[in-house]
């Protein structure tokens, strides 16, 4: 049984004290009302990592993701952090090739591969984004661009490293945008993917690969986005700012 997961991506949001108030608040929740078999990650700026890993350590469901780490894992390398860094504070899952990062910082297809190495080599969890832009939507070639990010930035790991990851399909055209992909085309694309792993890896692992996904994920949508059999859970932008939002999407995987 593969894992369900909802995570939460903050990007760059909450100060200090809203974050660790936000965290609180969801683990209050979880308390209340317990999210069952479902694992809800917390991606939150680097400067909240290490307080939201004390706290999730009390709690069973609740686990911590950095939203980026750097591919060395040591030195003359201004202003980055890396996987041990990462790993020395607890924290599980890294979020690597968000659609945000491969834009503004023109993260390349070599680069995240090498992140995806350098967070599997620390025993953590990638949770490595794909997903195609608009004109690529439109001119019906999402399948082949999706398996290609997946061909160049995953396909030189060993069977058992593919075992450990998570993938998060966002279509950049429903992120942030409230344009949400409907359930068919969530299913097809997750679908879609795990034919490709599965052609490269075989079906047993393929099956075992979570598949989320993510863009204008909201209470009002989630569960009928999450009704496909391949689609595992969500990456959730915005909602997971507010806690209500973001558990009322947890409860409805
Ligand atoms: P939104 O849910 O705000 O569309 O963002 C999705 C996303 O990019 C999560 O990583």
């Amino acid at each position: 049984m593969r894992d369900q997961i909802v995570a939460g991506n903050w990007k760059m949001n909450k100060d200090f004290d809203p974050g660790l108030l936000l965290v609180e608040e969801i683990q209050k929740m979880m308390s209340e009302e317990s999210p069952g078999a479902t694992k809800v990650v917390v991606a939150s700026p680097f400067i909240h990592l290490a307080r939201i890993s004390e706290m999730a350590s009390q709690s069973d469901a609740l686990y911590v993701a950095a939203q980026n780490c750097h591919p060395e894992s040591a030195g003359a390398y201004t202003g980055e952090i890396s996987a041990p860094m990462l790993k020395s504070i607890g924290v599980e899952y890294v979020i690597i090739g968000h659609s945000e990062r491969r834009e503004y910082f023109k993260e390349s297809h070599e680069l995240l591969a090498r992140k995806v190495k350098a967070v599997l080599d620390q025993d953590l969890i990638p949770i490595f984004c794909c997903g195609e832009p608009l004109a690529v939507r439109e001119s019906e070639q999402q399948g082949v661009f999706v398996n290609q990010q997946l061909s160049d930035s995953l396909f030189h790991l060993n069977p058992e490293s593919v075992r450990q990851l998570v993938i998060a399909y966002e279509p950049i055209w429903a992120i942030g945008t409230g344009k949400t992909a409907s359930s068919a085309q969530a299913q097809e694309m997750h679908a879609s993917i795990r034919q490709h792993l599965a052609e490269q890896y075989g079906k047993e692992i393929a099956n075992e690969v979570p598949i989320l996904y993510g863009g204008s994920c909201k209470p009002t949508n989630a569960e009928e986005v999450f009704s496909g059999p391949d689609v595992d859970g969500g990456l959730i932008g915005g909602a997971s700012l507010n806690a209500s939002d973001f558990m009322a999407i947890v409860r409805s995987l």
